[in-house]
């Protein structure tokens, strides 16, 4: 096989540019595409991995992915940078720790804009300019598949359970009208700024204990497993989600 089984393609990493993102536009570049790393506030870490990874193969640029104006702005970037989009990653998301009785109206809103509407604008914006085999992957969490789930997960598994459902129907509708494929990884607690924030020693000690491994994953695990569902080794799956967890759920 070889070495660059993405080489001429182009993709886009919402929220790329830390956490699984980064490992994901790192794990793309390595294997031949170029990537857009998008990013919402801190554009020193985005121009630094674009400076890690090359400046020739990597591309950096703030955007709001929880509007439609950002999500308009970065396939407009990506389309007068590149001239198309093969890959298409919804990663962007938060984890407010919400359950139904603490959730105000301001947290419904900012949660189901960044994970919900932005990722399903960005499809729409961006399919004009996916040719076909190509491949969206968005993102869920095993927390939705899990038997046993806090409270305090209700909004963002709320927002989660969204993201399922678009992969199951528009993976239909893309595949018979434009041959491109809709997947998502649904990843376990994996080591990021998003799943360590506000959590204790003792926490984290807890949540690790609950995987089979003892341990919680790592971005690049995750990573791996959506640069498969990118490249041609997948061209016949559509409409999963992958559960990528070490076998916790
Ligand atoms: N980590 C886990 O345990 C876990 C488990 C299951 C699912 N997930 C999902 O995996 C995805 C990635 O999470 P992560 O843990 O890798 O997160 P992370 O490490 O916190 O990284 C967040 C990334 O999103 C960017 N971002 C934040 N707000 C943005 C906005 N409004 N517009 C554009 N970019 C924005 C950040 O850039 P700036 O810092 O520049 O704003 C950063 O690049 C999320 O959808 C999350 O729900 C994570």
């Amino acid at each position: 096989m070889s070495s660059s089984p993405l080489q001429d393609k182009v993709a886009v990493v919402t929220g790329g540019s830390k956490g699984i993102g980064a490992a994901t536009a790192t794990a793309l570049v390595n294997l031949g595409a170029k990537v857009v790393i998008n990013y919402g506030r801190d554009s020193a870490a985005a121009e630094k991995l674009v400076k890690t990874l090359g400046t020739d193969k990597a591309y950096a640029v703030q955007a709001d992915a929880g509007t439609l104006s950002g999500v308009e702005q970065l396939v407009k970037a990506t389309v007068e940078k590149y001239g198309k989009i093969d890959i298409l990653i919804p990663n962007a998301g938060i984890l407010p720790m919400k359950d139904v009785e603490s959730t105000s109206e301001a947290d419904f809103d900012r949660t189901f804009a960044l994970n919900v509407k932005g990722p399903y604008f960005l499809v729409q914006k961006a399919l004009p300019h996916i040719p076909r085999g190509g491949s969206i992957i968005l993102i869920s969490t095993t927390q939705n598949f899990a038997s046993t789930v806090s409270a305090p997960y209700t909004l963002y598994c709320a927002t989660k359970g969204a993201i399922d459902q678009m992969v199951r129907v528009m993976s239909k509708d893309l595949q018979a009208k434009k041959g491109i494929r809709v997947n998502a990884v649904a990843p376990g607690p994996t080591g990021t700024e998003l799943f360590f924030e506000g959590k204790s020693e003792q926490v984290l000690k807890m949540i690790a204990s609950l995987n089979p491994n003892n341990r919680i994953g790592t971005p690049e695990e995750v990573a791996d497993a959506i640069v498969f569902l990118a490249g041609d080794g997948a061209k016949w799956v559509s409409g999963q989600t992958i559960r990528v967890n070490g076998g916790q759920a």
